[in-house]
């Protein structure tokens, strides 16, 4: 289950990547907002990243305007390794390295057809489970 939050900087890029999940035949459960009228991108990054700690959702993916708002709010949650992507490489990288749990998209940054890609790369693929890369993942949570 995919779990999708965006705020009003966001929510035009939401209904492409939901066109996307839809077309994929994706199971997703959409937090909003639910419209361009301006909200707090806070309460949908919480919302998102909830759902994931609790197992309910498995992946994330955010949008606001720039997609950093939205990235630093998700990242303060222990367990969430958000990703901000505004390009296939990254995209990549950050799930085979990294093993991302949460993909952020900036609305007024990348367009939907690249972004569309960005998600799909995302969903696609997998972390690659090296040692080296699971020691660094597991050096995040300690201070
Ligand atoms: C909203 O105007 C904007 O600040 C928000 O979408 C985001 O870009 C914040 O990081």
């Amino acid at each position: 289950m995919i779990a999708i939050g965006c705020d009003h900087g966001g929510y035009e890029l939401k209904q492409e990547i939901l066109k996307y999940l839809d077309d994929k035949g994706l199971a997703y459960k959409d937090f909003g907002c639910n419209s361009t009228e301006a909200v707090d991108y806070p309460v949908y990054a919480k919302a998102v990243c909830r759902s994931i700690l609790s197992g309910e959702c498995d992946k994330g993916i955010l949008i606001c305007g720039t997609g950093i708002g939205i990235s630093i709010t998700a990242n303060k949650f222990k367990g969430i390794r958000a990703a901000l992507c505004t390009d296939c490489f990254c995209a990549e990288a950050t799930r085979q390295h990294n093993d991302a749990n949460v993909l952020a998209l900036g609305g007024r940054v990348v367009g939907a057809g690249l972004a569309v890609k960005i998600v799909d790369t995302f969903l696609n693929t997998p972390f690659s489970h090296a040692q080296r890369h699971q020691n660094r993942i597991d050096q995040m949570e300690t201070e």
